[in-house]
């Protein structure tokens, strides 16, 4: 019972930005995002009636309890579904940074849900595969899909209505998305915590709810007539409401860092010039910087030569989920869940192993 998967990180033009259902992970409001070609998530599950415990390995390392846990929890789910009560081993590797504002917890969840549930046997359509990946992490339901993708936060309470949903072909619209990396640690407050200080103390959340219906409803029409400035305009406006919103909580925090400034200024600074180029930034000091595939190659050269730069990423729209053969050793998982396997059958797993 093993399966590997593939997904791909989303950046966000529209931003999930707070949740009414914090077990089911039903959001406050729809948002619409790209799936980029270039980072993704490789992750391979594999369910044994050997093992006691779940076992989580994450870039290679044996992950922390808090985190197995949580990873544990999301299998529960599919456990549920499946009527099975099997253990995992799951050896995932991401190729982004990790909890930096890179989304590795989109591409990580979409992984995991799509292994998950082809190891234990499910047959789902992509549109139940991201109501399940929603549940692992909320920006993950969008990462089932490629391309250009919304996720419409649905009204019921049991979030049946709350899924992702193609919006635009990847091929139809081949913009370019600059990922700016100025600071690759692991960010202080990650994004579930961060939403839930700002929805229950930031007096600007009323803000963001009244306004983010607007900006999706000019995002999806900008998309839909090609029109980059359009788009651009609402995509910016939309990031600095969401980081406003921070601002406001109790106690208050900032994802932004000096260098996050700097990028944006350099960015108003080619607008003024002439060149179409917007930035977003999700939840971490790194900043994307979208523009026409004309204007990437001036954008990137411009954006390398700051200094707080550390590295420019040039991205376009990517794919959705796919299967990889069991046999694949990308993330070295059969040698890896062999030696599980062994250790298991004789005696119970240890954290020390
Ligand atoms: P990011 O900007 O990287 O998405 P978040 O704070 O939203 O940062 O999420 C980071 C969290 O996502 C990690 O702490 C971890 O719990 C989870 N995560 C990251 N990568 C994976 C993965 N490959 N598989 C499962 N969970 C992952
Ligand atoms: C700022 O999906 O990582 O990137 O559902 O709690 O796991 P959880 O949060 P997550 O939050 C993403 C927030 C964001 C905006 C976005 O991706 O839409």
């Amino acid at each position: 019972m093993e399966a590997i998967a593939k997904a791909h990180t989303n950046i966000a033009l529209i931003k999930y930005w707070g949740k009414r259902d914090e077990a089911l992970f039903l959001p406050m409001n729809s948002s619409l995002s790209i799936t980029l070609d270039k980072f993704y998530t490789t992750t391979a599950v594999q369910f044994c009636s050997c093992l006691k415990e779940d076992v989580f390995l994450l870039n290679g390392q044996l992950a922390s309890e808090d985190e197995t846990l949580k990873i544990s929890h999301f299998l529960d789910k599919i456990r549920d579904i499946a009527g099975q009560k099997l253990y995992a081993v799951v050896n995932s590797v991401n190729k982004v940074p990790t909890a930096a504002g890179f989304a590795s917890s989109a591409s990580g969840y979409a992984a995991l849900a799509a292994a998950a549930t082809k190891a234990i046997g499910l047959e789902i359509d992509n549109k139940t595969l991201s109501q399940i990946a929603r549940q692992g992490s909320g920006s993950a339901c969008r990462s089932i899909f490629g391309g250009y993708v919304e996720w419409q936060k649905g009204e019921k309470t049991d979030g049946t209505d709350s899924f992702a949903k193609p919006v635009g072909n990847e091929q139809e619209w081949n913009l370019s998305i600059l990922s700016v990396l100025v600071a690759s640690k692991q960010k202080k407050v990650l994004s579930r915590e961060g939403m839930k200080r700002t929805v229950e103390t930031s007096p600007f959340y009323a803000g963001w709810l009244e306004t983010v219906e607007k900006d999706l409803s000019l995002a999806r029409s900008a998309i839909n007539e090609h029109d980059f400035e359009k788009l651009g305009d609402v995509v910016e406006a939309n990031a600095l409401k969401m980081h406003a919103t921070t601002l406001g909580a109790n106690p208050p925090f900032m994802y932004w860092q000096s260098a996050t400034i700097d990028v944006i200024e350099h960015v108003q600074e080619l607008r003024s010039k002439g060149i179409k180029a917007y930035f977003t930034i999700d939840a971490g000091p790194n900043v994307k910087v979208i523009c026409q595939q004309k204007d990437e190659q001036v954008v990137r050269d411009l954006l390398l030569n700051v200094d707080s730069v550390e590295d420019v990423y040039l991205c376009h729209p990517g794919p959705g989920v796919t299967y990889l053969p069991a046999s694949t050793t990308e993330n070295g998982s059969k040698l890896l869940f062999n030696r599980f396997h062994q250790a298991n059958c004789a005696r119970t797993i240890s954290r020390n192993l």
